[in-house]
C-alpha cells in the first residue's frame, strides 16, 4: 500500500486553523478519504506526560531551551504513536502545527535561532517532512481582533504583542525558504474561500 501523505497547518494562534481542519474533516469524510487528524503534543502517554510537564503552572522556572527540548521530544514520541502507523496504513496524516511551530515561536519568537531549534528538531525533519504544509497568513494583530472583537476597551497587551509579531514574521520567513512545502494562503478571506484554495492546494500537490 502506498505510504499516506503527511499534511500540517500552520499560522499564528487564531489564524482559523481549527476552522479549516474542521471543514476539511467534513470534506474527507464525505469524500471517503481515510485520515487522521492530529496535533501536538498528542496521543499516547509519553507525549502527554510531557505537554503535562510544559503546562504545569509548578515549571515556572523552566528555560526556554528546556521547553523547546520538552517539544522536540514530545514530537519524535507523537510521530511514532501516531503519524508512522497511519501513513504506513496509506491514510492522510493531517496535523495541527509541527516543526514549523518551533521555528516560528521558539526560534524566532523567543530569540533561540533557527540553528538550535534545526538542531534539535533535525530527527522529525529528516524523517518526516511534511509533503505539504498549509500557513494561513494572518497578521496577530487581524488574529486578536478577531478573537477579542473590535473592542476599544480591549488593551493589546504590548509585550505580547511584540512576542506575536516576531512569531508571524518568522512564519512568513519559513514559508519564503520552503517554497517547494509551505503553501501560504491569504487568512484575510472567508472560511469557505480559505477552503477553496486548501482543496485547490492539496489536490494540485497529489494529496487529494
Ligand atoms: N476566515 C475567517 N474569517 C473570520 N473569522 C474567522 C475565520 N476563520 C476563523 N475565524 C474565527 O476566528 C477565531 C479563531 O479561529 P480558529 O479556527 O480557532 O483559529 P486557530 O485554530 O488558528 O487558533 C474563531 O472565533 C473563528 O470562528
Ligand atoms: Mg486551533
Amino acid at each position: 500500500m502506498a505510504r499516506g501523505k503527511f499534511i500540517t497547518f500552520e499560522g499564528c494562534d487564531g489564524c482559523g486553523k481549527s476552522t479549516q481542519l474542521r471543514l476539511l474533516s467534513e470534506y474527507l469524510t464525505e469524500n471517503g478519504i481515510p485520515h487522521i487528524f492530529t496535533r501536538e503534543p498528542g496521543g499516547g502517554k509519553i507525549s502527554e506526560a510531557i505537554r503535562e510537564i510544559l503546562l504545569s503552572g509548578k515549571n515556572m522556572e523552566m528555560t526556554d531551551a528546556c521547553e523547546a527540548l520538552l517539544y522536540a521530544a514530545a514530537r519524535v514520541q507523537h510521530l511514532s504513536d501516531r503519524v508512522e502507523p497511519a501513513l504506513q496504513e496509506g491514510k492522510l496524516v493531517i496535523c495541527d502545527r509541527y516543526v514549523d511551530s518551533s521555528m516560528a515561536y521558539q526560534a524566532y519568537g523567543r530569540g533561540l535561532g533557527a540553528e538550535f531549534i534545526g538542531q534539535i528538531n533535525g530527527y522529525a525533519l529528516k524523517h518526516y517532512t511534511p509533503d505539504v504544509t498549509v500557513f494561513i497568513d494572518l497578521t496577530p494583530e487581524a488574529a486578536f481582533l478577531r478573537k477579542h472583537g473590535a473592542d476599544e476597551n480591549d488593551r493589546l497587551e504590548q509585550a505580547g504583542m511584540a512576542f506575536h509579531k516576531r512569531v508571524y514574521e518568522g512564519y512568513k520567513t519559513l514559508a519564503k525558504e520552503s517554497p517547494e512545502r509551505v503553501v501560504s494562503i491569504d487568512g484575510n478571506q472567508t472560511p469557505q474561500e480559505i477552503f477553496e484554495a486548501v482543496v485547490k492546494t492539496l489536490k494540485d500537490r497529489g494529496c487529494l
